[in-house]
């Protein structure tokens, strides 16, 4: 069985843990796209842990873990957490292989992505992104200027090609920035420090995860961010640079859509959104600051606090689309515990039209107005539950009006953060 999970709204729906449940059921986990943007929480030893570039399938023992050719690898942050891991008794020696055509991440995508967000910021229009270089990094290897992990193995064609682009971008630094710009020998020391034992990891993984399908081993394709960031079907261009949503997974790892069982999308009870951009149903001032207490709502890898708001269903029906959704989990209903009213966008007001798909341009969409329709809410802690006939009838009831609004079957629910701490319908 191969499946692929997706996040269906603006990423940190909490898919950490649904991978992690799933990850036990499979033989390889493979992340696609992004880099060390993401976040992915996941508990391990009763200790919260945060993986954001090695898929978080790498805790299980004995699992095969993949970074495909869609990723962004930054060198520093991989071995950064390779440490980490180490130090925590995991090992990742013959577990981790890196695409080989994945690219490289370097210091200039990450000054890049700095000074363009503080100049953006001052003339207004900055996305808000995580600062660590992805938006760059990508834009290179669409203007076929990126160095990829295999190139590594040809350090004479590296170093031109290197010495070639930083060249360009020190121009860029130095008349559009006023930065004195990089030193090509600091970079340089920096790839002989990692170049061997990056290329340890380096591996054709389509050949690999094609064999691998053939032998009947199960994959499972670990999502980052959400389909709202996706750089084309997400709300441009308050997004990240990749697909985050399903496409992504078969030209992020060179699998073919053939060989996919199914897809699964992981949407929160509610909505949260990090960084720049409309969100149209999010909360007043006073409850947003109630949820994001109560849900932990802090960026995993900017510690940034999330903007919170009512389920929209307007966005998830578009994920669901887009992804071809099989089934949902939703996450974290307990957060909604005591509220005595719970809402859920329908559909948006524009300039006074009703509209009930999501409208792709940005300006329609930062006019949209919710139309919401309102339920009752319960006081019951649902930590402690575990059947779906144990929760209060209004979580229930919820939950149906999800499912009916998306058309889509909820499977899991999660009600904490804890493995156990799900339902499984
Ligand atoms: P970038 O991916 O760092 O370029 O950031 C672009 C946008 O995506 C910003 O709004 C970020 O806050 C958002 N973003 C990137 N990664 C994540 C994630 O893992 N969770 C939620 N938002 C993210």
């Amino acid at each position: 069985m191969n499946r692929i999970l997706i996040g269906a709204q603006w990423g940190d729906e909490g898919k950490g843990k649904i991978i992690d449940l799933l990850a036990r059921k499979s033989d390889i986990i493979v992340r696609y796209q992004g880099g060390n943007n993401a976040g992915h929480t996941v508990k391990f030893d009763d200790e919260k842990f945060v993986l954001h570039l090695i898929p978080s399938g790498i805790l299980h023992p004995g699992k095969i873990c993949v970074i495909g050719n869609g990723a962004v690898i930054d060198p520093q942050a991989f071995f950064e957490e390779v440490r980490v891991l180490a130090a925590k008794g995991v090992s990742v020696k013959g577990r981790l292989f890196v695409s080989e055509t994945a690219h490289l991440l370097f210091p200039y995508h990450k000054l890049m992505d700095q000074l363009r967000e503080e100049s953006f910021g001052r003339r207004s229009g900055m996305i808000g992104t995580t600062k660590k270089g992805i938006g760059p990094c990508y834009a290179d290897k669409m203007a076929r200027v990126g160095l990829r992990v295999g190139d590594l193995k040809n350090p004479a064609f590296f170093k031109v090609r290197l010495a070639q682009v930083l060249a360009e971008r020190n121009e860029i630094l130095k008349k559009i920035y006023r930065h004195p710009g990089l030193s090509f020998s600091e970079i340089w020391r920096q790839v002989e420090s990692y170049r061997r034992e990056l290329l340890k990891f380096s591996a054709d993984t389509p050949r690999y995860l094609f064999e691998a399908s053939r032998k009947g081993r199960s994959i499972l394709f670990e999502g980052a961010q959400g389909t709202m960031l996706d750089v084309d079907h997400g709300t441009y261009p308050y997004v990240t640079s990749s697909n985050a949503s399903v496409g992504g997974a078969i030209t992020g790892s060179g699998v073919s859509p053939t060989l996919i069982d199914h897809v699964i999308g992981v949407v929160k009870a509610y909505t949260t959104r990090v960084g720049e951009g409309p969100f149209p149903s999010q909360f007043p001032e006073r409850l947003m600051k109630v949820i994001q207490t109560k849900g932990e709502e802090f960026g995993s890898t900017t510690g940034r606090p999330r903007r919170c708001g009512w389920f929209d269903a307007v966005i998830a029906r578009h994920a669901v689309r887009i992804n071809g959704l099989d089934e949902m989990a939703v996450m974290k209903l307990d957060v909604l515990s005591g509220l005595k009213e719970i809402k859920i966008a329908t559909a948006y007001k524009i300039g006074g039209k009703l509209c009930e798909n999501y409208p792709a341009a940005i300006e329609e969409f930062s006019k949209a107005k919710p139309v919401y329709e309102t339920h009752p809410g319960w006081d019951e802690d649902l930590s402690g539950i575990r059947r779906w006939k144990q929760l209060p009838a209004n979580a229930r009831r919820y939950l149906k009006r999800l499912e009916t609004l998306l058309a889509t079957r909820i499977k899991i629910v999660s009600v904490g953060s804890k493995r156990a701490q799900t339902i499984f319908l």
